[in-house]
């Protein structure tokens, strides 16, 4: 497919820009095998999410969100950063000053070599008790039952459930990103889960120039200057090579 799809606009604002921030969602690691959450193949059609990522949930039944994480994991452990993912880590070498600011859990946007990334939703990889907040990275092994702390707490994922505050330090330095962006990309996300999905409008607010990369129209659609529809892990690539082309 030739890149004339992509608006010379949009390259010369990518070159000019002096921050570019990537706002993404689990559309970026569809590609990798990953399920999305919404839509009819959406995880949350097949599972009850007040179930599998509630805390009160959490504490009725531990295990059964235990061996949701571990199954997710497995998938994630199993997959690899794709094309949109590595284009991304591209962009921070070729360009002044580019940050990550992902929903996602699934640590592929820093497994493709991505170094500023802000995780507005925590990390698969991580693990800490709820009653003395030890932290337990990588590997947890997993028994009949949820693992415990030695100090006989329960130790849970160290990702953001529904209801729950996101990380305040990611957020906030997540939000001056976005008041701070010249080029804000939203990419493989429905931008209906807040305060994540706010950002968008931080960044338009604060006058950056919005592109939308999704298979389809999303919330956001009506205030972007660009929409590019099609999968992340094609067109990424290719603005990647129409900003090279025009930097050499
Ligand atoms: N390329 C680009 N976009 C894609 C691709 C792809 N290959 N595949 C799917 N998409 C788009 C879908 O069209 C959809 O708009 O990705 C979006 C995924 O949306 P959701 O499934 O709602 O995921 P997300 O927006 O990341 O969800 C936000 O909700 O469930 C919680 O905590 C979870 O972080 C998650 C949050």
């Amino acid at each position: 497919m030739s890149r004339n799809y992509i608006s010379k606009n949009t390259v010369d604002k990518i070159i000019s820009a002096r921050s570019v921030v990537f706002f993404t969602g689990a559309g970026i690691s569809a590609e990798s095998g990953i399920p999305i959450f919404r839509g009819k193949d959406g995880i949350w059609n097949k599972l009850k999410p007040d179930e599998l990522a509630n805390f009160n949930s959490f504490l009725k039944n531990p295990d059964l969100v235990w061996e949701w994480y571990n199954h997710r994991k497995k998938v994630i452990h199993e997959s690899e950063p794709n094309k949109g993912h590595l284009t991304i880590a591209e962009f921070e070498k070729i360009l002044p000053d580019v940050i990550v600011v992902t929903q996602n859990i699934d640590n592929l946007h820093k497994r493709a070599g991505s170094t500023n990334v802000y995780e507005l939703h925590g990390n698969i990889e991580r693990n800490y008790c709820i009653k003395c907040n030890k932290f337990y990275n990588g590997e947890i092994e997993l028994k009949d039952s949820a693992p415990r702390c030695e100090c006989g707490g329960l130790i849970r994922p160290d990702v953001v459930w529904f209801g729950e505050y996101l990380p305040q330090e990611q957020f906030i330095a997540s939000e001056k990103a976005a008041q701070d962006s010249d080029v804000f990309f939203i990419v493989g996300t429905s931008a209906v889960v807040y305060p994540a999905a706010s950002l968008i409008y931080t960044a338009k607010e604060n006058g950056a120039y919005m592109v939308e990369i999704n298979l389809e129209p999303t919330e956001a659609s009506g205030i972007v200057n660009d929409s590019l529809l099609g999968k992340a892990g094609d067109i990424l690539p290719d603005l990647l090579n129409e900003v090279k082309n025009k930097l050499s």
